[in-house]
């Protein structure tokens, strides 16, 4: 009797975590991870990556290629882009005119693809070309915040005016509506080598450029669930590419009243309060979350203690920040992406980024500066206005003043 219930145990638990547990390993030439590491072709797959979203809205494969040329010579073996780029109906004429890449037009509460050379076809290129370069992508579907149409255009449209940023994580409408991106974009590259992971979205959290609600709130751990329910998800659609949040990083440290004093005013940190949203440790137990991310910009998260004088430093508050992610990831027993980190100054480059870069190598975790910088690019004459603030100029990839240009040779070789 006991011998039979624990069979009958056994096999309800294996049922129920079939979907979760990939048994069989990866096919040949796909990374994948096990016991707090990343593989590939069995062996253990270490690496240096780097952000370019701007990579897919480049209008000239040549351009392209170039791109890549330039990160195969620095050493980068993992690059980050982002898979969407979703404009407004009204926005149409004016993105044909300027040769702007978009996927998805909003006009009503369905968006609706675009296939063509301006669309999915870029990104073809972009999924399609990076292996030539030893290179893999990690592909995001969306983004927290507006830029290059991300969840808020799906609240807009499907929700309406007056709702709050969460809305995305539980309307049934919107989730469906994001699956369906998601599900196009899986179908068409799932069988690629060159997809280094699936990326449910860039920095989730519980407000955007919208507010956020009552529901979003520390302790109901809506963006862990919507994480688990979404993992589980794009494994359903795909068996063997590893799944990531794209989140920031940031804890729920329960019980702990984690902050600082400024001014006699003590300031609850919502990096580690719940209070953007994220769970990093709790999001790491989820079984289809294959590793974790985390991003890291101290000069902008802490601006009123980051003064001359101030104890405050943002070197230390960096290192701290890895060696706290680190010691997660190998609780969880699972890899960790730096996979966002900048600071402005030449001088604060090559001071900080070696500390920062010796601690994530010395504690086993890839690295991903924010941002790649191409030169050279010759796309309508090296000048091109992109979208927002971004452009091509003298054939330099746009820089936010985080940009690494392997012109500046002392930044360009700390990554190298
Ligand atoms: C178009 O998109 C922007 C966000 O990117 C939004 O602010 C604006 O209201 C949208 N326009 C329409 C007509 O929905
Ligand atoms: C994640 O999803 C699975 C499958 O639906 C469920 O069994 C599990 O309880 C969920 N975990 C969390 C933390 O929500
Ligand atoms: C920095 O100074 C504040 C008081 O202004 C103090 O509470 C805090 O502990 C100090 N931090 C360090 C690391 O010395
Ligand atoms: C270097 O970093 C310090 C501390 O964050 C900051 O105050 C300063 O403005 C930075 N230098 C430049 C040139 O950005
Ligand atoms: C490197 O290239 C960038 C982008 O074209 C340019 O702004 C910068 O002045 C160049 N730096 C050097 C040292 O040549």
């Amino acid at each position: 009797m006991r011998n039979i219930l624990a069979v009958f145990l056994v096999t309800l638990l294996s049922y129920s975590t079939v979907q979760s547990l990939k048994t069989v390993s990866p096919p040949q030439g796909f990374v994948g991870q096990h016991n707090g590491q990343f593989q590939l072709n069995g062996k253990p797959f270490n690496f240096v990556g780097a952000n370019s979203y701007w990579l897919p809205l480049l209008t000239s494969t040549a351009d392209v290629d170039s791109t890549f040329k330039q990160m195969q010579s620095q050493g980068v073996k993992v690059l980050r882009t982002w898979g969407f780029n979703a404009i407004n109906g009204s926005e149409l004429v004016g993105a044909q005119q300027s040769g702007l890449t978009y996927y998805q037009v909003w006009n009503s509460a369905e968006w609706v693809l675009n296939e063509g050379p301006q669309g999915l076809q870029r990104l073809d290129y972009v999924v399609n070309t990076a292996g030539k370069y030893g290179i893999k992508l990690i592909i995001a579907f969306t983004n927290n915040w507006v830029g290059y149409g991300g969840m808020e255009l799906y609240i807009n449209w499907i929700a309406g005016a007056g709702n709050t940023h969460d809305v995305f994580y539980t309307n049934p409408q919107i989730i469906a509506s994001y699956q369906r991106y998601v599900t196009t974009i899986v179908n068409r590259y799932k069988n690629s080598p060159n997809v280094f992971a699936w990326e449910m979205m860039n920095e989730a959290r519980c407000l955007g450029d919208l507010s956020a609600g009552p529901n979003c709130v520390p302790g109901t751990e809506l963006l862990t669930k919507w994480y688990n329910e979404t993992s589980n998800f794009i494994r359903s659609l795909d068996p063997f590419h590893m799944i990531t949040t794209g989140g920031e990083g940031h804890f729920y440290w329960k019980n702990k009243n984690v902050g600082f004093w400024f001014d006699g005013v003590f300031n609850s940190d919502y990096n580690f309060n719940g209070q953007a949203g994220e769970d990093f440790d709790t999001e790491l137990t989820l079984p289809n979350v294959d590793f974790g991310t985390y991003h890291l910009y101290p000069q902008t998260w802490y601006p009123q203690l980051d003064f001359p004088g101030s104890n405050f430093t943002v070197q230390d508050w960096g290192l701290l920040w890895i060696q706290l992610h680190a010691d997660a990831a190998k609780k969880a027993n699972k890899p960790l992406i730096l996979e966002e980190f900048g600071l402005t100054g030449l001088q604060n480059k090559t001071e900080i980024y070696p500390q920062w870069v010796n601690l994530a190598l010395k504690t086993n975790h890839a690295i991903f500066a924010w941002q790649f910088g191409a030169l050279g690019l010759d796309e309508d004459g090296g000048n091109r206005p992109i979208k927002y603030a971004d452009a091509l100029i003298n054939g330099a990839s746009p820089n936010d003043g985080y940009a690494i240009y392997q012109n500046q040779t002392v930044v360009w070789n700390i990554f190298a």
